[in-house]
């Protein structure tokens, strides 16, 4: 193996230190100074890997390594920030990957005919600023331009001011566009955030497609009053409406097929106290399927059922998308190239799809795309158990390194698909 898994491993530790929460997880959110210190810990990894570092608009930093001919980039990388209280594998692994390859090109003074470039797509998971996959999005010229300056967090700081702070350029946003053809392809590595490659003890998946997720943040209007005057009967409970919901959530997406999943991931209580009838409620609903059809019946489903609550409690309601991204199937040459790549060698692997969401799937508009997944402990992610084995995570870069090399050498482009 010519990658340094001591190396990828040792980065990965001290990237796991930035944000550490007192429930020993991490919280590192995009454009804060945690994430900031993240990313100059990786510019000077990749100045160390011999690339030229610039940051775009949007606040994706790329390193790019120089090919003996101009031509369409191989381009690889992940993403730096966490959800809240999450682990320190979620899009660090692919981000660290990265850098590995780029460092054991140069010092192996390989010479690759094509250009190749590292990216780290700034907010990827939207746990601050919602949306999510924001980086890429505005890569493949997906974000709307006054995104920075409609998106508020909780305490009402706009995204704009945030982003001019990091050192980005929110009002240039268009700025941050690759044109088709500008990139040959897009390879991620990732942990799998499932059980599947574990349950099989397999440290390498190649990903087939991914899932579209459907967000929406959902309002229940009723009515508050005093807990001990109100009589049960006549009361206009959204709490008691969202309850119903979520477990409507469940069944539905049970039912749909194994595939499908629907959580609702946050509730907040409005005005919040123990003597109070609720008068609002706030609760976000996730729906994904790597088959649309079945993941759009689920979602009607249950808009019918909100409906009908609302109906019978008296409650009034407001449904309002925050993601709606269309579920992806991965091209079989890039399939086979990275399944040659892993045989080359000698890792074992399997092919999946992914339930998570990943930047590679809004890059998949812009060029193909491949994804190299690998083990997951148990399954979990999004979680400060979060956990793959420096060997596991050794063995997923080298089939990047190889696939890498083996893309920015052949001739033939992969094709817009
Ligand atoms: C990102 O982690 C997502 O799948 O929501
Ligand atoms: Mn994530
Ligand atoms: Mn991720």
């Amino acid at each position: 193996m010519l990658v340094n898994g001591e190396r990828i491993w040792s980065r990965i530790e001290e990237l796991g230190k930035i944000g550490i929460t007192p429930e020993g997880g991490i919280s590192r959110f995009a454009f804060s100074p945690e994430d900031k210190l993240a990313i100059t810990k990786c510019i000077a990894w990749m100045r160390e890997a011999g690339l030229k570092v610039r940051m775009d608009s949007v606040g994706n930093i790329y390193g790019r390594r120089e090919g003996k001919e101009n031509g369409p980039v191989v381009l690889t990388g992940s993403h730096l920030d966490t959800v809240i209280n999450g682990g320190k594998f979620d899009g660090a692994a692919g981000v660290v990957a990265a850098i590995e390859t780029l460092q054991v090109i140069e010092e192996q003074r390989i010479h690759t005919r094509l250009p190749i470039e590292i990216v780290i797509f700034v907010n990827e998971e939207g746990s601050r600023f919602s949306g999510g996959m924001m980086g890429s999005l505005a890569v493949t010229g997906c974000l709307a331009e006054d995104f920075p300056y409609k998106i508020k967090d909780n305490s009402g700081t706009l995204l704009a001011y945030e982003m001019k702070k990091y050192g980005a350029q929110p009002e240039y946003l268009n700025k941050a566009r690759r044109k088709p053809g500008e990139l040959k392809v897009f390879y991620e590595l990732h942990i799998e955030q499932g059980n599947v490659l574990d349950d099989k003890n397999i440290p390498v998946g190649i990903v087939t497609g991914i899932a579209g997720p459907h967000q929406m943040k959902l309002k229940l209007f009723g009515r508050s009053g005093h807990a001990g005057g109100m009589l049960m009967k006549g009361r206009r409970d959204p709490l008691i409406a969202a309850a119903k919901i979520i477990q409507e959530v469940e069944r539905a997406s049970i039912e749909a097929s194994e595939a499908t999943r629907g959580t609702v991931g946050n509730v907040v209580v409005y005005p919040g106290g123990h003597n109070i009838i609720p008068g609002v409620v706030e609760l976000t609903l996730d729906f994904r399927d790597i088959n649309i059809n079945s993941r759009n019946q689920v979602v009607e489903r249950v808009k019918k059922y909100i409906y009908k609550v609302c109906e019978e409690r008296g409650l009034t309601h407001e449904l309002i998308d925050t993601q709606n991204v269309e579920p992806i199937v991965i091209n079989d040459i890039i399939i086979d190239l990275i399944d040659k790549a892993a045989k080359d060698s000698n890792i074992t692997t399997i092919k999946l799809p992914s339930g998570a969401a990943h930047d590679a799937m809004i890059m998949s508009r812009l060029c193909p795309i491949g994804m190299i997944f690998v083990r997951s402990r148990g399954g979990l992610s999004h979680c400060p158990e979060e956990y793959t084995t420096k060997e596991d995570l050794a063995m997923g870069t080298q089939v990047l390194l190889n696939v890498l090399i083996k893309s920015a050498d052949e001739v033939p482009n992969y094709g817009f698909f």
